[in-house]
């Protein structure tokens, strides 16, 4: 055999044990053909090719992960919770087509619970492995994902597409979860909380030799970037075609599809269906994708936002699980919000293992009529923080006989209640309760250490300021040692104060320093969001920037100018009109600005031509998205998701898709991004 018959035989006989799980000779033999090609390339290495099986892990870590722009942005999935929810989309989406709903062809599959990574082949060899990061551009993880089995390295076929991007899932399948859990345990280190986590986690590190030792596994569900994809297969028209040829090219198929959906009839069929597989499924899953089979539907449709108008996930139900509540502590958050939080005894829900969870505030705690010692129903979904959602009452009557007709024995011993807080649980101040409202606040907003150090934590989080490196503990560590007060200290910190806390290095306090140095340069939006105002998150910063253009002018503003911004109701103008009437926040700003935070203001005198004018950006141009947005929105301009008949102008870069023709059909002003640039505007 000649070098490339050894290459293409080994990937083969891989593709056959990883892909098919169907091998077609012994172990050993795979073992002796992987050998010999080894030697031959010890022997003459200038035969190496990168798609040689060999080459699946790199020697060395790579230092940082570079940026890669998608060619076609990678879009995500709405949400839907019930049959008549999935069964409305559709029937919009056929409304929009002009068919009858009854006669779509739609295609059920699970949701792999893993992260989106696109691959992208030339001339058949794969060249890159990007995450989705926002959609537009994500990060290259080529390295990690070079060492999966389940990716080829290149496509099996002598003709391939010049280019093809192809578009799945990673995860980590059950057992190989529990193994690698077990095995990190072993070591002392840290465990993954969910497989999706593993995932993620594993496909962010530097070294792919860690990557090439946790069983991750690769299935495509679409393509990106294709040209020439149609010449190259020419009977392809559906969904299942296309996953047709990505198994010939040598990818796995996703497993449990259901092709035979009829609208009215069988959807809730189907959800039950796969909520029966869901426990047998190798990997975990968190809902079911629906999808339209017609690739010429599927283009007509386009998508929205950022979601297809031809897909749409149904999500299981949170999972729950009952635990016995052993205590409640008050915690206090940055506004000085006091909530309750439960401590359970650990029980396993939802992929984690749950030890605290939110009982919200303290109406919530009357309805619940809960009580410490309590069996209570813990639920966790996705991301969100687990929440109590009531008390098993047959469960504990059967142990201690708590309740007479519906009503709670006051005394009984081993089941105290939880008492309201009278006094701030951290400064011991009075508490106070607004009327009409239910949180219970401390009334201390100068000298509560709870509130300084949430107001930081906030201050430094990944959505605000995004000083990386700052976390919480670290947050408090130097709080406790007096090192930092308030988020101005913050940018007083040198590598010193940082390297001589536990835990910390010169290496570790260099790169804090740097990201506290960068982060000076901000927007003004991301600054008023970061300062933890009350109901003011970054969408109503937006706003008040975009209304009154200056921070001089939002600090000056009265409690009825603030009503007149969208989206500002009363309680959100009071709470604005508190932060900027007190007088140690105007001085914190000032410290703040002093220190070197600066930003580019949209000046409230700068002229607004585009006021009341709606602009939709499509396509690819040659600066992000968001860039073009912030501009368009500085001179006064709404920017939407979609062309409908009140859009001005569509902004059209290059590749521009389905928001470009019912531009065209609905006769609105296209422009390109050099006619854009020619209107004198920016
Ligand atoms: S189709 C236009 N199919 O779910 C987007 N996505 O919530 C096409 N996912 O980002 C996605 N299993 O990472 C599709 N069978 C499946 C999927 C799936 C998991 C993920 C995917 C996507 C996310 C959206």
């Amino acid at each position: 055999m000649t070098y490339l018959q050894l290459v293409n035989y080994v990937n083969k006989l891989s593709r056959q044990y990883h892909i098919d799980d169907n091998p077609t000779v012994p172990d050993h033999e795979y073992d002796t053909a992987y050998a010999q090609l080894k030697q031959m390339e010890t022997e003459q290495p200038e035969l190496v090719v990168p798609y040689s099986p060999t080459q699946r892990v790199g020697e060395t870590p790579i230092g940082e992960f570079k940026k890669v722009k998608h060619t076609v942005p990678m879009l995500s999935l709405d949400n839907t919770f019930s049959v008549e929810d999935t069964v409305k989309f559709f029937e919009r989406a056929a409304e929009k087509l002009g068919v009858l709903p009854e006669d779509l062809v739609i295609i059920s599959e699970p949701k792999l619970d893993g992260l989106a990574i696109e691959l992208r082949y030339e001339n058949g060899i794969l060249v890159t492995a990007s995450t989705r990061g926002d959609g537009e551009a994500g990060e290259d993880v080529t390295h990690n994902i070079r060492t999966l089995p389940s990716v080829p390295l290149k496509l099996d076929t002598d003709n391939p597409p010049e280019v093809l991007e192809v578009r799945g899932e990673v995860f980590m399948p059950k057992a190989e979860f529990v193994r690698v859990n077990a095995e990190l345990e072993a070591e002392g280190k840290k465990t993954f909380v969910n497989p999706r986590n593993a995932a993620a986690g594993t496909i962010r590190q530097m070294d792919s030799k860690v990557a090439a030792g946790r069983g991750l596994e690769f299935i495509p569900y679409g393509l990106g970037d294709m040209p020439g994809f149609f010449g190259y297969f020419p009977f392809v028209n559906s969904y299942q075609d296309i996953q047709a040829c990505l198994v010939d090219l040598g990818f796995a198929a996703i497993p449990n599809q259901d092709t035979s959906i009829c609208l009215f009839e069988s959807m809730e069929i189907n959800y039950n269906c796969h909520e029966e597989f869901r426990d047998l499924l190798p990997v975990e899953t968190d809902g079911i994708v629906y999808k339209l089979a017609n690739l010429e539907h599927q283009r007509q449709l386009g998508f929205t936002g950022r979601s297809p108008n031809w897909a749409v996930a149904r999500k299981f139900p949170a999972e729950k699980a009952t635990t016995k509540l052993l205590g409640v502590d008050w915690q206090v958050g940055r506004t000085g919000v006091i909530t309750p939080v439960a401590r359970l005894d650990p029980v396993f829900v939802g992929g984690v293992t749950v030890s605290n969870a939110t009982l919200h505030n303290w109406d919530e705690i009357v309805r619940l009529g809960v009580h410490i010692g309590d069996h209570v129903y813990v639920q966790r979904a996705g991301d969100v923080i687990p929440q109590i959602t009531g008390v098993s009452r047959p469960a504990d009557t059967s142990i201690t006989p708590t309740e007479v007709n519906g009503k709670r024995l006051a005394l009984c011993a081993d089941r105290p209640p939880i008492n309201k807080p009278t006094e701030c649980p951290c400064c011991k101040s009075a508490v106070k309760q607004i009327t009409g409202q239910v949180a219970i606040r401390c009334t201390n907003s100068f000298s509560c250490s709870a509130q300084a150090v949430a107001k930081m934590q906030y201050y430094v989080s990944r959505d605000r300021m995004n000083i990386v490196g700052l976390g919480d503990s670290l947050i408090e560590k130097l709080y406790g040692l007096g090192r930092i007060k308030t988020i101005s200290d913050i940018y007083l910190l040198n590598s010193i104060d940082i390297a001589d806390v536990e835990g910390c290095s010169w290496k570790v306090a260099d790169k804090i320093i740097k990201a506290i140095e960068a982060s000076k340069q901000t927007k003004l939006h991301t600054f008023i969001a970061a300062l933890g105002i009350s109901d003011v998150g970054e969408s109503t910063a937006k706003a008040l920037v975009k209304h009154f253009g200056t921070l001089d002018n939002i600090r000056q503003a009265e409690w009825a100018d603030f009503l007149t911004v969208e989206d500002v109701g009363t309680a959100t103008a009071t709470s604005l009109v508190e932060f900027f009437g007190n007088t140690a926040n105007r001085l914190e700003i000032g410290a703040i600005i002093r220190a070197g935070v600066i930003w580019t203001e949209a000046s409230a005198d700068r002229p607004q031509p585009l006021k009341g004018q709606t602009w939709v950006i499509t396509g690819t141009l040659s600066k992000p998205r968001d860039h073009f947005k912030d501009l368009l929105e500085g001179l006064g301009a709404k920017v939407a998701g979609s062309v409908s008949k009140k859009t001005n102008y569509v902004l059209a870069g290059e590749a521009a898709g389905s928001k470009l023709d019912t531009a065209k059909s609905l006769g609105v002003s296209v422009l390109t991004e050099s006619e854009f640039e020619g209107m004198g505007l920016t």
